[in-house]
């Protein structure tokens, strides 16, 4: 089951050529104990992999990497809604496609996020005004050390945005294996994201009359409209988190560029990086192999299959240009390995 010294530029959608010394898929419960029994043996770091979609790989893993390919989704419906339970390998678009064609609500702002169901918790996914934790009911994860199963509340995982405890105390010691979402029989149409409701708009789309799946069609089509499909250019979406400034920097920021881009978020504001990577004068910018791309300037590309040393040089060098222009930090929103 364990393969030796595996390329991994087919698991990660930056197309990154990295290799791993150690490779599992696990289908099931048996598979997935027996490799980390062989990890605890080996003394190995574990790598969990879904659809690569949210890392970058800085060079060859020197540990096991541990691709989850647990399968199962199933929908209980009752008169509080629908209890819908997905396994961590299941594709998160098509579990999003599953519910609305069903008729339930809930998820439909977060349909085409590339992925599987067992990173979305990680980093409590999110778009267009919805994420991950206002469904989320529970979910069951092994615990890496001790190959005990624990169950997380949602209160246990200390969700925020792009954030939860699965990137901060409890980092690296779990695999999450099923997640558990609650979708509401009462349903209310999210639409406020400007970009959904300026599409709504202009495809005068009755916005009485909405369903899930139709969210679903446009969120669909918005995405398609900007986001690179990482089939033709390697990405990994955004790359860094929209940051979280004080209300004095965006006062000073707001009235040097009056049409700067900002969310209030609580006392603090929350800036839209590509805004400023974009005013920057970053976006369609090319450097050898890695860019940003033309039409969204948070997301950086691989369109010559560079290493994932020159997308972190990139990276770097937009975060000091950023630093510079703005006094704002940037931080990477994947998870560089090792
Ligand atoms: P991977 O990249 O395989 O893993 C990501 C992290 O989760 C790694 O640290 C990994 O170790 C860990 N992990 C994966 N599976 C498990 C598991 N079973 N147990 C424990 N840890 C695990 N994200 C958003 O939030 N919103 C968006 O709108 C969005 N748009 C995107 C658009 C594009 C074009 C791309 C390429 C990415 C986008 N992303 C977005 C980022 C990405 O899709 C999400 O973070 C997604 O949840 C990653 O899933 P994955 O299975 O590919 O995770
Ligand atoms: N903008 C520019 N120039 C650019 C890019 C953006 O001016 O090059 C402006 C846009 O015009 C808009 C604002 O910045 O006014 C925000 O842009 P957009 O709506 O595209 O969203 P975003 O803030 O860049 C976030 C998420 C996405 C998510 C979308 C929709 C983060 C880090 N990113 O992007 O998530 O899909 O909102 O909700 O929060 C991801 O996490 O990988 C991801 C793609």
């Amino acid at each position: 089951m364990i393969r030796r010294d595996v390329d991994l530029q087919p698991f990660n959608t930056m197309a990154i050529r990295a290799r791993a010394a150690h490779y599992a898929r696990v289908g099931d419960q048996d598979e997935l104990q027996e490799a980390l029994e062989f990890a605890r043996r080996q003394r190995l770091p574990i790598l969990p992999l879904g659809g690569g979609s949210n890392i970058v790989l800085t060079g060859d893993y020197p540990g096991l990497v541990l691709h989850v390919d647990l399968q199962g989704l199933t929908v209980e419906e009752d008169s509080r809604g629908a209890l819908v339970t997905a396994a961590a390998g299941e594709n998160w678009h098509r579990l999003v496609m599953h519910t609305v064609s069903r008729k339930l609500g809930g998820l439909e702002n977060l349909a085409l996020i590339p992925g599987r169901v067992g990173a979305a918790p990680i980093q409590n996914i999110g778009a267009y005004g919805v994420e991950l934790r206002d469904t989320f009911e529970d979910l069951t994860a092994v615990h890496i050390a001790s190959g005990e199963l624990h169950d997380f509340s949602r209160a246990d995982c200390h969700f925020a945005y792009r954030d939860s405890v699965f990137k901060g105390a409890a980092r690296d010691q779990y695999i999450i294996t099923r997640v558990r979402m609650r979708l509401p029989s009462q349903w209310q149409p999210r639409v406020d994201y400007p970009a959904l409701q300026e599409y709504l708009e202009s495809h005068a789309v009755d916005v009485g009359a909405l369903t899930p799946a139709r969210i679903a069609e446009a969120v669909t089509a918005v995405r398609r409209s900007k986001l690179p499909d990482p089939q033709d250019i390697p990405n990994a979406g955004s790359f860094f988190k929209n940051p979280l400034v004080e209300d004095a920097l965006y006062q000073r920021l707001k009235s040097e560029h009056p049409d700067l881009v900002a969310y209030p978020a609580g006392e603090r504001w929350k800036l839209a990086a590509g805004w400023l990577i974009d005013r920057a004068g970053w976006r369609g910018r090319r450097i050898d192999n890695v860019g940003v791309h033309d039409r969204q300037a948070l997301v950086l590309v691989n369109p010559g299959r560079g290493t994932g040393a020159e997308i972190t040089g990139l990276a770097r060098r937009i975060a000091a240009d950023i630093h510079d222009r703005f006094g704002v930090d940037l931080e990477p929103e994947p998870r560089y390995y090792p």
